[in-house]
């Protein structure tokens, strides 16, 4: 039987990606996570014990990661590497933290597969590559430079490079993959989707950064997840794969359709102080996964999965409800 140690487990994509696991295979996990502000141990809390092990730590800890892979062994286990500093507005306040996880952390990770020969899945962005113009025809592929913007986006970049060295340098049997905007249940209330459908459930207003021309590529964490699972399975050793839904859509269309969803006037939100460095456009072509690996995503239509969300919400109100004065307190400080 399988088994994965998927760090970063409790967050929003790692928690989805082990209850997909655990509802479509019969692979036992060992969760890795530090339980920072972003983790959501509720997320994993219906899942069977005897499938899904939770353990609190951090992956900087290199006695600790060290024993977790060590637990591991054959060619179908593996680390799947989510855990992370996630969030770029996070990363212009104190960029430490980051450096910290996402850098030191992935070479933690990166040192205990080397030494116990474990498969590794790393799990990056988009936004490596920086940002595209509106009217650019290219889209992102496995072979577009790196640029990054953000000390967010710079730490996953580094990170991404440590693999890729180990990968040719020490033969470790890593893939990597860069998706896209994520969207669904469990994202925390910071990010842009969740902020603004928890505005509105509490009465407050919609918050867009800027003029809201920014687009991003939304692809449901259903669809991460089956993708990850995918190049578990089939991907080849060494490979990068993009992930993305073809769901590129303006800030300002989304808001449009968050505020029609929950019965609001389309003009119904404030314009606030723009991100610095804002990246302008993200847009994934994801021909390699689709071609090579047989993927497709399954939800079709961004409405239908953005309706879905905003009921999760909407009967989420306990899990989320803690966490959501202390998050607008820290944006409303910044004049957002
Ligand atoms: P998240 O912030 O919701 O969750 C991150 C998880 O990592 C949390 O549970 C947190 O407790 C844990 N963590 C943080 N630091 C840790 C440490 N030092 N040791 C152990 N655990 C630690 O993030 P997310 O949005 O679920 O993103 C997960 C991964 O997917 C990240 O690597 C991110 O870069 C990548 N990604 C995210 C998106 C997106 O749209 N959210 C898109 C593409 C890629
Ligand atoms: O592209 C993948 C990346 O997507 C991931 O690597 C990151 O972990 C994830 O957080 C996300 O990064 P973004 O910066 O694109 O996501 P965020 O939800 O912070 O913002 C999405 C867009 O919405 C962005 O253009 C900024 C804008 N925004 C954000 C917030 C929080 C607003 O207009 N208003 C807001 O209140």
């Amino acid at each position: 039987m399988r088994r994965l140690l998927v760090t970063g487990g409790a967050g929003f994509i790692g928690s989805n990606f082990v209850r997909f696991v655990v509802e479509r295979t019969d692979a036992s996990v060992i969760v890795l996570d530090a339980m920072t502000y972003a983790a959501s141990p509720e997320a994993l809390a219906d899942l069977p014990g005897d499938r899904v092990e939770v353990v609190q730590g951090d992956i900087t800890d290199a006695a600790l990661v060290d024993e977790l892979v060590g637990r591991l062994s054959g060619p179908h286990d593996a680390v799947v590497h989510y855990a992370a500093e996630s969030h770029n507005d996070n990363s212009l306040q104190d960029p430490s933290p980051f450096v910290q996880t996402n850098i030191v952390g992935t070479f933690t990770i990166l040192e205990a597969v080397r030494r116990h020969g474990v498969r590794l899945h790393h799990i990056s962005t988009d936004e490596v590559y920086g940002d595209l113009e509106l009217d650019d025809p290219e889209r992102f592929t496995e072979s577009t430079p790196y640029r990054p913007s953000s000390p967010y986006s710079a730490s996953k970049a580094g990170a991404d490079h440590l693999v890729r060295a180990w990968v040719r340098s020490f033969g470790v049997a890593a893939t990597v993959s860069n998706c896209s905007n994520n969207y669904g249940p469990w994202q925390h209330v910071e990010k842009f989707i969740p902020r603004q459908i928890t505005n509105l459930l509490e009465g407050g207003r919609v918050k867009l950064y800027g003029s809201g021309e920014n687009v991003r590529d939304w692809i449901h964490a259903d669809d991460h997840s089956s993708a990850v699972l995918t190049i578990l399975d089939k991907g080849e050793i060494g490979r990068t794969y993009l992930i993305g839904a073809d769901g590129e859509k303006s800030n300002l269309q989304v808001v449009r359709l968050i505020l029609e969803q929950l019965g609001h006037e389309p003009d119904d939100f404030d314009q606030v102080m723009d991100r610095p460095g804002h990246d302008l456009r993200y847009a994934i072509d994801s021909t390699r996964l689709r071609q090579e690996l047989g993927w497709a995503p399954q939800f079709s239509s961004f409405e239908e999965g953005l309706a879905r969300t905003i009921d999760w919400y909407a009967e989420h109100r306990d899990w989320w409800g803690p966490k959501k004065a202390a998050t607008e307190a820290a944006y409303a400080a910044k004049g957002q």
